[in-house]
């Protein structure tokens, strides 16, 4: 007979519609002014913080399990649509502290890219739109940015030890960012 485990098993409903988690136990809140800094416009993001009352970035929903090796965390993160001057609402990004750890996104709703980069300074973007489902392999930093009209809502599943780390990302950022040019996104 092995060990029991602490953790018991569990269930909880998604809307695979709208990717509305019902009843999480924890919600994460992340306002536009919990984004200076990220943005290239910063006056911008302080004018949008001003005139429209320091509105949600974006949520993240979950039912956290014990972060250690062996268990799963998993989420719903929703990131509402929007423009910082002329670059998409976008989510901060981090590394994993555990940097062995990947993470998949499968997204239910909306449209948007997931941007990709290692430290060697490699940066990749993966379409997201509902149905497609991103890798993000071990070591890629990962930021969620919402190109469409209404909010961008995904699923993620990660090893529960793998931690958060916004390392180089508050100072550098990404090698590249996602603008609104001629009314179309893009990568510049
Ligand atoms: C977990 C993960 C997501 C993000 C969430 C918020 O590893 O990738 O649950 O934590 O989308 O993004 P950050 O942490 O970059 O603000
Ligand atoms: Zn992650």
């Amino acid at each position: 007979m092995g060990e029991c485990s602490p953790v018991q098993p569990s269930g909880v409903e998604i809307n695979l519609q709208t990717g509305e988690m019902l009843e999480p136990d924890r919600i994460v809140v992340r306002r536009a002014s919990d984004m200076r800094g990220y943005y290239a416009d910063a006056d911008a993001l302080d004018q949008l913080i001003r005139e429209r009352g320091d509105p949600i970035h974006y949520e993240v929903f979950e039912k956290p399990v014990p972060e250690t090796p062996g268990n799963l965390m998993y989420c719903i993160s929703k990131l509402h649509p929007g423009l910082v001057g002329d670059e998409f609402f976008m989510t901060k990004g981090h590394y994993h502290q555990i940097r062995e750890t990947a993470e998949l996104y499968l997204c239910l709703r909306g449209q948007g890219l997931m941007l990709m980069k290692t430290e060697k300074g490699e940066c990749v973007a993966e379409a997201m739109a509902r149905g497609r489902l991103v890798y993000v392999p071990p070591s890629w930093a990962h930021r969620s940015v919402n190109t469409g009209a209404e909010p961008l809502v995904s699923f993620c599943v990660y090893p529960a030890e793998a931690g958060h780390n916004y390392g180089d990302i508050e100072d550098q950022g990404f090698p590249k960012r996602v603008l609104r040019v001629k009314g179309e996104p893009q990568l510049v």
